[in-house]
């Protein structure tokens, strides 16, 4: 059987893992081969494809980023017509395709027209609901933290508020996940709107305590005073309003109801580069493979998914049905650390 695979949308720590544990378990167990679509759906469309064998794949698992390139390209543009023909052109048997909501509602219009495809869930938000976690999570959380923490002690040293944005478009579990790490004295999230008097009061009760506020915000987060989230950047290829700069439009609020000199820093793509952590390339060597298994068993329309610890498989209809968000419980124990 000769397999596609390409991976799409923001890139991601542990996308090369994915393809390395794809391969080496079709190539060994099932006599797979494989070609790798650059730069996602783009690469499919136009048969713009390398050959992955044995050696291509060597090494990789610990690399950031994406051998194969990736893209926000929506190959749909022109309905499923174009796509059968340039699998059929390029006799491709199978697609694995690894990428987010995004990729996976197109993956899952292509499984209800016929195309052999199975899915790998990817995205550092942790926003895919069919799945308790997805590889990139845990590496951004680990940049976030580190970052932070260096944030923390210039912070200190001016008694300044520290305000740091983070990734985070529709659920806050970066800025949950990091703000609890670093003892952040504010978590503002997309699923908690908050009012600028309270965000204040928690800063004020910080400072007067001899301790330098921190404020972790999500690009998602809205002040209760805001109908969306705040963006400046226009548009992305599937019409999504590009998000960032929260974390500087509140600094300069917090100064002026605080009277603290208040400082904002968006940490930005940073959080999506470098190598993935351990728990990653683990997690995305386990999901590669798993998705190798799922074409040879012909489990199309399917997603591989960690359910605990172990590697299940799940419709692709749940994996873009409701996306998961930090629940009120999980933002509840966090915030007993706030003001
Ligand atoms: O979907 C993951 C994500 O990191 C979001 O948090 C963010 O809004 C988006 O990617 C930005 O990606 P890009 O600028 O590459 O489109």
């Amino acid at each position: 059987m000769r397999v596609g695979i390409l991976t799409s949308g923001g890139d991601c720590p542990g996308l090369n893992a994915v393809i390395r544990g794809a391969v080496l378990r079709g190539i060994r167990e099932y006599g797979q081969s494989f070609v790798g679509f650059r730069d996602g759906w783009r690469g499919l469309v136009e048969a713009d494809s390398i050959e992955l064998d044995w050696k291509a794949i060597r090494g990789i698992a610990k690399l950031g980023g994406t051998v194969l390139g990736t893209s926000r390209t929506n190959p749909l543009i022109n309905g499923v017509e174009p796509v059968i023909a340039a699998l059929d052109q390029q006799r491709i048997d199978a697609v694995i395709a690894v990428g987010g909501e995004g990729t996976l509602t197109v993956a899952q219009l292509l499984s209800q027209a016929g195309v052999p495809i199975v899915g790998v869930p990817k995205t550092i938000d942790n926003d895919l609901s069919a799945t308790d976690y997805s590889f990139g999570f845990d590496t951004a959380v680990q940049i976030a933290m580190e970052a932070i923490d260096k944030i923390v002690t210039s912070g200190e040293s001016h008694h300044r508020c520290m305000v740091v944005e983070v990734m985070g478009r529709h659920a806050g579990w970066i800025a949950l996940h990091a703000g609890m790490a670093t003892s952040a004295h504010a978590i503002l999230i997309p699923e908690k709107p908050v009012g600028l008097d309270r965000i204040a009061d928690w800063v004020t009760k910080t400072q007067a305590r001899g301790r330098t506020p921190l404020v972790v915000v999500a690009e998602g987060f809205t002040l209760d005073t805001m109908s969306t989230p705040h963006h400046e950047l226009g548009l992305d290829a599937f019409g999504r309003p590009r998000l960032g700069g929260i974390g500087n439009l509140l600094a300069p609020l917090i100064e002026e109801a605080t009277g603290i000199e208040s400082r904002a820093t968006t940490l930005g793509y940073i959080q999506r580069g470098g190598v993935p952590t351990a728990f990653d390339r683990v997690l995305a060597l386990r999901l590669g493979m798993a998705s190798a298994d799922s074409v040879h068993q012909q489990t199309w329309g399917t997603m591989v998914a960690l359910r605990g610890t172990a590697i299940r498989r799940v419709p692709l209809s749940e994996a873009i049905g409701e996306l998961s968000r930090v629940p009120d419980e999980r933002y509840a124990e966090a915030s007993v650390f706030f003001g």
